[in-house]
């Protein structure tokens, strides 16, 4: 799982700093850098004189990727600044060659006002490259499917799951990744990019067989939210946890379902 996970890293990093067409010599700002998946990879293709621009709301990781930087004897090219992506006022208006991002407007409410920044800090000619993982159909609500997992011959209690999950999330939290490649394309076109293309790829495959029933339930999707077991802590009889995890054990363990996966890279030019 691992290894899969960061070979999708790499190939999604090296799908957003493709159609950058970063040429040696660009000034690139890498918006959301986190660790530096792309601004590190922007400082090689950059070279030998680009400059690379870290940005992130997380001064924590700008540290990070001060060290990375430090450690292929690069900072001469690289700076680091603190920015929400929709306020890059410490980025000059037409300054950089490139824009590229991946995995951050999922996070951000008000995705126009970032739009109409990256076109901002864009020289004439200047491109946007950026990659998004698609919630809105990757975790779309399926009755019947637990992360995946076929729990269909238990359907009522999925629903009964469900609706103990929904009542305790805060109203904002299903703005994560409710956007399509559409959405995001005119967002681009009404920030001014007067030529924009999107690419999606959408697949979908058996999730993987796990023996580990007990880990499963004692996993939550993020550190904020609750545990499987803790959701049926609260929605269940001890009789219907019985009847949920003898079908929901015997889908994890052949691996019986159905995963979504949907990433859409959109890039965009000033
Ligand atoms: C999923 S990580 C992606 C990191 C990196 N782009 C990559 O490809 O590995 C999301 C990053 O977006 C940053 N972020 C979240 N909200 C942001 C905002 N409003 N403006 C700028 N960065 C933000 C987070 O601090 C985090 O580093």
């Amino acid at each position: 799982m691992r290894a899969e996970n960061l070979s999708r890293l790499a190939s999604m990093r090296d799908q957003v700093l493709n159609r950058a067409e970063i040429r040696p010599g660009d000034t690139i700002l890498d918006v959301g850098t986190g660790q530096g998946l792309l601004g590190l990879g922007a400082l090689e293709r950059s070279a030998p004189d680009g400059h690379v621009i870290f940005s992130d709301i997380s001064e924590p990781l700008l540290e990070d990727c001060r060290d990375a930087v430090a450690q292929v004897s690069a900072t001469a090219r690289a700076s680091f600044v603190p920015a929400q992506a929709t306020d890059l006022s410490a980025i000059g208006t037409a300054s950089v060659d490139v824009v590229v991002e991946r995995a951050v407007l999922l996070f951000i409410a008000d995705r126009a006002p970032a739009f109409a920044e990256y076109h901002r800090v864009l020289r004439p000619g200047g491109r946007l490259s950026l990659g998004e993982p698609l919630n809105s159909w990757m975790s779309a609500d399926r009755p019947g499917y637990l992360w995946g997992y076929d729990v269909t011959a238990v359907a009522d209690l999925e629903r009964k799951l469900h609706d103990a999950d929904r009542a305790r999330r805060a109203p904002d939290e299903d703005l994560l990744g409710g956007f399509d490649d559409r959405d995001l394309m005119a967002m681009a076109r009404a920030a001014g990019f007067q030529h924009v293309e999107a690419q999606t790829e959408l697949s979908l495959a058996p999730p993987p067989a796990r023996g580990d029933l007990d880990v499963f339930l004692d996993t939550a999707p993020n550190p904020l939210a609750p545990t499987t077991r803790a959701l049926m802590a609260a929605a269940f009889t001890a009789q219907e946890a019985e009847r949920f995890t003898a079908v929901l054990g015997e889908s994890l363990h052949q691996g019986r379902g159905e995963r979504r996966h949907a990433l859409t890279f959109l890039r965009a030019w000033r």
